[in-house]
């Protein structure tokens, strides 16, 4: 059975584009919630301009709240050298980059070309590399742009073989619209899978069109490890209207434990993070499961469950 590593990017992607910004103190909550649940690798935020995105303002002030704790990585996303830089102080030991392959995209979310963003990145991997630091690289729209629609599977190798060539230990691939369905997303791993190693590609899939699991499912047979959610579905991205959040990381971990994959997740404490987040966030929770549970309709028994797949 395979063995795979869940990205949760709920505190990050999941909180950047809510109309209720979260302090500082609650983020450190969440993500407290998170890690007790069992997550590992969590994203904790971003170092970019805070007029753009005010929601991830003190993003350093929850990293150093947080402190190093063993075991657990906490990457946070930046766009360029000043986001580095702030990202580094704060005593980062991973930080991610973003690129698109879509050139709108581009312009609409960091405001510059691809090969702009680029230009920019190398400052940021050439001083990553001096402190140390690991970088993983997202490229977003690579099964639709909300503003070019279909993006060349071209588009999308280029980027994605680009950011690994720079020094990517691994590659992100973002349905940023979530419109991408089973087949395309499969087709798309496997064209980027001729010049990125299967191994260091992940999937970030949004489910604005209700196809995350499915594409999930497509490409964990296809051979990808690295599934990128978010706890309770929340998310969005800030320049791509209407898309809604991630897949929500306790439906991902119930579909996967269910298959006898183990995720080391414990999933009551997971949807207790999705509920009390939801609540923060003056909303109902988006994810089928913590709607239930939300609403105590049913308790869930995980080890049941479980075992009944072995
Ligand atoms: P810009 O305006 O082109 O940058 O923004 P600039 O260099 O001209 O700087 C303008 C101002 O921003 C200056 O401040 C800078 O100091 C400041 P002022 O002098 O006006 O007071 N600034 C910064 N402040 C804090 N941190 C920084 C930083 N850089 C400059 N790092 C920039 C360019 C990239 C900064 C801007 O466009 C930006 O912050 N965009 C936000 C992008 C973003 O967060 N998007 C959402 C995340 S990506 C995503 O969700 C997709 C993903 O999930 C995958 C998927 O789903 O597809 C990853
Ligand atoms: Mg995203």
């Amino acid at each position: 059975m395979n063995s795979i590593r869940l990205v949760e990017v709920g505190p990050r992607d999941g909180l950047q584009n809510e109309s209720r910004p979260l302090s500082v103190e609650d983020r450190v909550q969440m993500i407290e919630g998170l890690i007790d649940a069992g997550l590992r690798t969590i994203e904790a935020g971003s170092f970019v301009s805070p007029k753009w995105v005010p929601q991830m303002a003190g993003s350093g002030d929850v990293f150093v709240s947080l402190g190093q704790r063993k075991g657990i990585n906490l990457p946070m996303l930046v766009p360029n050298l000043k986001g580095f830089e702030a990202a580094r102080d704060a005593g980062a030991e991973e930080i991610a980059i973003f690129a698109s392959a879509s050139e709108s995209f581009s312009q609409k979310n960091i405001n510059c070309s691809i090969d702009e963003s680029f230009e920019r990145f190398r400052a940021v991997l050439d001083g990553a590399r001096k402190a140390g630091m690991r970088v993983r690289g997202y490229v977003s729209c690579v099964l639709g742009c909300p503003y070019e629609g279909e993006i060349p599977l071209s588009s999308v190798v280029s980027v994605a073989s680009r950011l690994y060539d720079i020094g990517c230990y691994e590659i992100s691939l973002g349905d940023t619209i979530g419109v991408g369905t089973p087949r395309a997303a499969v087709a798309m791993v496997r064209a980027v899978e001729e010049e990125v190693p299967i191994g260091a590609i992940a999937l970030h899939e949004h489910n604005t069109y209700g196809q995350a699991l499915a594409n999930i499912l497509a490409c964990l047979e296809a051979g990808v490890t690295v599934f990128d959610a978010s706890v309770g579905g929340l998310g969005g991205c800030p320049y791509a209207k209407g898309a809604t959040g991630n897949v929500a990381t306790e439906e991902l971990v119930f579909m996967l434990e269910g298959m006898g994959i183990r995720t080391g997740v414990d999933l009551p404490k997971l949807c207790r993070v999705a509920v009390q987040t939801a609540a923060k966030l003056g909303r109902d929770p988006v994810s089928s499961i913590s709607k239930i549970i939300a609403t105590r309709a049913i308790s869930i028994q995980t080890e049941t469950m479980c075992a009944a797949a072995d």
